[in-house]
This record gives structure tokens, sequence and C-alpha cells, in this order.
């Protein structure tokens, strides 16, 4: 069989989506292909000759690593590798280094292949999250129409009974039961969550979030302050604007509440972001807005399970405002997520721009 030759001036290392470093025996940095130079968010020419360690400060181990290929000849892998990169940002990266010889036993060079697996590892963290979300609200409609179809009946019937009553003084157990029943109504409507289509448009999403800071602060739910880090060059985003109320509404109060009672702050913060994936869909640019709290964090012991209906750490809490939110920023193409830590909590939202929904 004739082996396939590949084009003239094809080069194999630049179309790997693998970031690949070819390093001398002093570890000095010779080659790094477009992946790497796209990975380390640089350019070749401040790469060039550069020393590995001083290349990817932080990233000691895989600097071991490379040492110890020299000495020992034989190839290392290390795992879930935090490099950092710049001040703030890190990546997660699976490495490989193997030797290369000019002539054993020495070897001459090393190569070190870096595979970015932050994405894949948050592309299967929204995947559970969506999965999650799509199980919970089939549950929770299901049982919110079994709810809702006896419960007229129930109100009927009681009305009915009420008005057959010889003694008035007995109407009192019957407006219990048409007052619960009427409670239990408005509660399996949010459960049923909001109905209709979906009305988008163009949206500034500080006019969206001002409008709930206002509402929300007219509701004196605690006396938090609410701070603004807005990034005004945000461009707009394409969305129903009374669902991303109602969600955020729902973010706020929960915000809100956390920090009742002990003086924490609560910031809104907006910002655009590069290269995000919702679904199975990367964008080029998303808006990212943050929630925060100075509160006591979400309990542990609830975690993610906090999005799913009817879970709740609050003693009056019915457990729906975040499913509900997440559903709602679902239907805008976006999506929920949160971190936290006492003192600390963050909940995401990350909403797709008009142009690419
Ligand atoms: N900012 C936060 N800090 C700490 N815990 C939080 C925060 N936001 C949500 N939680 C936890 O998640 C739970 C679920 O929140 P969710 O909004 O779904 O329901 P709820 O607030 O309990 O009830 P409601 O239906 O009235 O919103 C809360 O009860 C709380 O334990
Ligand atoms: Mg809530």
């Amino acid at each position: 069989m004739q082996p396939i030759e590949p084009p003239a001036g094809f080069d194999l290392l630049e179309a790997l989506a693998t970031a690949v470093l070819l390093l001398d025996d002093d570890l000095r940095i010779l080659r790094a292909n477009a992946s790497a130079l796209a990975l380390l968010e640089t350019s070749e020419g401040r790469l060039r000759q550069v020393p590995l360690g001083h290349a990817l400060p932080g990233a000691d181990e895989l600097v071991d690593a490379a040492r110890r290929t020299l000495l020992e000849g034989r190839s290392f892998t290390e795992r879930g590798l935090d490099l950092r990169l710049g001040k703030l940002s890190t990546t997660l990266v699976d490495c490989s280094v193997t030797p290369l010889w000019r002539e054993r036993p020495e070897p001459a060079f090393v190569v070190v292949e870096m595979t970015n697996v932050e994405r894949r590892q948050r592309i299967q963290h929204e995947g559970n999250l969506l999965m999650q979300n799509h199980v919970s609200s089939a549950l929770l409609r299901g049982l919110a129409h079994e709810i809702k179809n006896p419960l007229g009946g129930i109100r009927g019937a009681a009305q009915l009974l009420e008005r057959e009553l010889e003694d008035q003084r007995q109407a009192e157990y019957t407006q219990i039961i048409i007052g619960e029943a009427d409670r239990l109504r408005t509660l399996v409507d949010r459960m049923l969550g909001p109905r209709g289509s979906s009305n988008k448009q163009q949206l500034n999403i500080h006019d969206v979030l001002e409008h709930v800071r206002m509402v929300v602060e007219a509701e004196r739910v605690g006396d938090a302050v609410i701070e603004r880090d807005y990034d005004p060059s945000l461009p707009e985003v394409y969305a129903d604007r009374d669902q991303l109320v109602q969600a955020f509404m729902n973010l706020l109060r929960n915000a809100l509440q956390a920090v009742e009672g002990n003086l924490g702050t609560v910031t809104l913060r907006t910002r655009i972001q590069r290269k995000f994936t919702i679904g199975s869909t990367l964008h080029r640019l998303v808006v990212r807005v943050q929630v925060i709290d100075s509160g006591p964090g979400v309990d542990p012991e609830l975690g993610a399970s906090i999005f799913f209906p009817l879970v709740s750490g609050r003693a009056e809490g019915s457990g729906l405002g975040l499913p509900i939110a997440q559903s709602l920023i679902q239907r805008q193409g976006g999506l929920i997520g949160f971190e936290s830590e006492p003192g600390h909590t963050e909940f995401s939202v990350w909403l797709p721009l008009g142009e690419e929904a």
C-alpha cells in the first residue's frame, strides 16, 4: 500500500487540537504549536527560547516532570494540572511529557503535550445541571397537575356545604377549607410555572436589573444595601423581559434572605465573558450577571440539589424560586450556576447575546 502523503507545506503539529511544546535539554521552548499559543494566550515570539518554568509560572509539577524525563529518559503524565495564565485566570490541563532522542542514550528534546480539560469538565457539569432541571420540571408539572384537579372539587364542595349549613358558626371550618385550597392553588400555579410563549427582544440587561432591584428594595426583605458593579459597555441580550425579571427577582430575594440580620452586602455584577459553552453550544461571547452575597453560604448538605423543586433550607421557603429561575433562564438559551463558601456566595446567570440567538 502506498503511504498517504500530506499536501506540501502541511504541518501536522499546527493542525493538532492538542497543545504541543518542544523543549531543548535546558527546558527552553523551541517551538509551540497554534493550540499551545491559544491555550497559553500568548504569541510564539514571547515563548521562544524562554525556559518552561518562566513561561508557565506555578506549573512546578510540569517542570519537574520535564526534568525527570530528561534524567530518566521516559515519559510522564500529569493529570488535572492547574495552569496559571496571567494574574487571575487558571485552567485545568492534562499533560504528558515525552523524551525525544537525537542519539541515544541521552534524550536531547522534550515534547510537552497539554489538553485543556476544563471545558470538558464544565460541559459535563452543565450537562448535569440541564438534565437535572429537565427531570425536575417534568416531575413538578406532573405533581402540580395531580394536585390541581381535585383542588377545584374540594373548594366547590366546601362552598356548597357552606350554603347548606344550619349553624353559621360552622362556616368557620368551610372558610378554612376554602382558604387553604386557595393557598394551595397559588402554590401549584407557581409550580406549573409561567405559561405562554416567550416574547423575546433586544434588551439592556441593566434596565432589567435596575427594575428588579427597585421592586425588591420596595419589599424591604431585610435592610441590606444592594451594590452595583455594572459593565456599561455590555451589549444587549435577546430575551423575554418579564421572564428575566422573574428569574433575577428570585435570585435577588434569595441573596437578601441570606444576608438578613447580619448586615451583609448583596452585589449585582455584570460582565462580558468570552468563549462559554451552554448546553452544547460554544458561544463566542456571553453576558454574565452575578448575584453575590456575603451571607453564610449554601448549606453544603443541600449542594446542587437546591435547583430541584421543593428543596429548601428555609423554614418558610417553598423551594420553588431557583427551579423556576433556572427554567426561565434556560428558555432564554442561558444557564444559572453557583459557587458558595461561608461569607461569599455567587449565583451566575449566563445569557447568550442577541445575534447568536
Ligand atoms: N444566596 C443564597 N445563600 C444561601 N443559601 C441559598 C441562597 N440561595 C438559595 N439558597 C438555598 O437554596 C434553597 C432553595 O432556594 P429557592 O429559592 O429555590 O427556594 P426558597 O428560597 O427556599 O423558597 P421560595 O420558593 O420562596 O424561593 C434555599 O432555601 C436556601 O437554602
Ligand atoms: Mg427563594
